[in-house]
């Protein structure tokens, strides 16, 4: 048959994304239908066991490693060939939606569903995987399964990570929800390539009007908690020159760090996303405030410009409010290039298939930046409606469903041929 006139089936697609998005399913007042799974939650449970279950379906190997990420095989015509993998990841935040990761694993195994029925072999087995707590918004650092698998953390230190809202041990949860597996991490060997479907989550593509985003990299990303400690005392006794108040400096970072990006324009981008007062009462200063800053840069010198610009912040307040600002990092990735003729397949074949394309920096981190150390790697973006991501509103139009696993598809054959 003509391997080139293959074409994925969108509604078995966004069957499955519906079916999926139903496990912690969110509804909105608008009509939204977002979605809560949390990293190794019972809802974390529940959508993996539904995938797995489609693994086993549609005839893969399923292997389940020692971090919980799961890589299911469909053979290839030489067994001594490795894989071409393909993926993502199926935790989201709290106010996720059901595109988020969930499309770059559905649409690999739609690339393999869509292999199947057509009765196409290749010489190269497909790994179609996802990868443990992408998210990070529980156990951090983000893309944790998939740094573990390609050796970046050990897996002693990644089962010892701390959830950030109830304190549970990583490895205990694994193993509560069942998938503390029995294949070693990291992964004994690399695969092939890695190419990983995604929406773009943020505003270019539908603003310039184009229907695939050839990822050229992603922003490196640098995460850290801070803990600021004063003086609990009496909202309406203690006079303002005698306070060591721990609120006020919470404030004055949260503006702080926008105006270091603010200033330094270009790429940087800062987000404070969590604070907590302590007690959080009305008439009462508080005594701790912790709070994370959230600085990216698609540049490694700009972004550690930033981190100085924000410790020297930090330092200053301290000292003027007579408060400590403990300091804790959560995550520090460099920014990544793809390989080059990775991103130039990716692109070739979207406009192969007629798709108007343009190259991009990734906003986001993804499990394919951790799986670029290993192999050569690149994505393919599709749009977000209205730029929403990280809120139950994210959207995806199906024909930019249908593109974009399209170009998957063929991208995965061409490599799985390749000796
Ligand atoms: C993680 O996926 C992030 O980009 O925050
Ligand atoms: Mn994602
Ligand atoms: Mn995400």
């Amino acid at each position: 048959m003509d391997l080139d006139a293959l074409r994925i089936d969108v509604d078995r697609l966004v069957g499955r994304l519906d079916a999926l998005g139903e496990i912690g399913a969110v509804h909105g007042p608008n009509g939204e239908r977002g979605c809560a799974r949390l990293a190794l939650t019972d809802a974390d449970r529940d959508g993996r066991d539904l995938v797995v279950g489609w693994m086993h379906d549609l005839g893969l190997d399923v292997h389940v490693d020692a971090i919980g990420n799961v890589v299911g095989v469909r053979a290839g015509d030489d067994p001594t060939l490795a894989p071409v993998m393909t993926g993502s990841h199926i935790d989201t935040v709290r106010t996720g939606g059901r595109f988020d990761g969930n499309l770059g694993v559905l649409g690999g195994l739609e690339v393999v569903e869509t292999l199947e029925r057509h009765g196409v072999r290749t010489r190269r087995p497909i790994a179609v995987a996802f990868f443990t707590d992408e998210e990070g918004a529980r156990f951090q650092p983000d893309m944790l399964g998939s740094l573990v698998y390609v050796g970046g953390m050990s897996l002693e230190e990644a089962l010892d990570v701390r959830a950030a809202d109830d304190g549970a041990r990583l490895g205990d949860e694994l193993a509560r929800i069942g998938y503390a597996g029995p294949v070693p991490c990291p992964a004994a060997s690399a695969p092939h390539a890695f190419v990983e479907l995604h929406i773009e989550q943020g505003p270019v593509l539908e603003d310039e009007g184009v229907t695939i985003g050839v990822v050229t990299g992603v922003q490196g990303i640098s995460w850290t908690e801070l803990t600021i400690t004063g003086q609990s005392a009496h909202a309406g006794t203690t006079p303002m020159r005698l306070r060591r108040d721990p609120g006020y400096v919470a404030a004055e970072i949260t503006a702080g760090v926008r105006a270091i990006a603010r200033q330094m324009a270009g790429t940087q981008v800062a987000t404070v996303g969590r604070l907590e007062y302590v007690p959080n009462l009305v008439n009462v200063v508080p005594s701790r405030v912790t709070m994370t800053v959230d600085l990216r840069n698609t540049d490694e010198h700009l972004l550690q410009q930033a981190e100085h610009r924000f410790a020297s912040l930090c330092e200053r307040l301290a000292a003027d409010e007579g408060v400590t600002i403990e300091r804790r990092t959560l995550a520090r990735f460099e920014p990544v290039e793809f390989d080059a003729r990775m991103i130039d397949r990716v692109e070739a074949t979207a406009q192969r298939l007629g798709h108007s394309t343009m190259r991009m920096p990734s906003g986001a981190g993804h499990d394919a930046q951790m799986l670029a150390r290993v192999c050569p790697t690149s994505m393919i973006f599709v749009p977000s409606a209205n730029g929403l991501s990280h809120n139950i509103a994210e959207h995806t139009d199906t024909a930019d469903l249908q593109a974009g696993a399209d170009v998957l598809l063929q991208v995965l054959l061409a490599l799985a041929n390749e000796g």
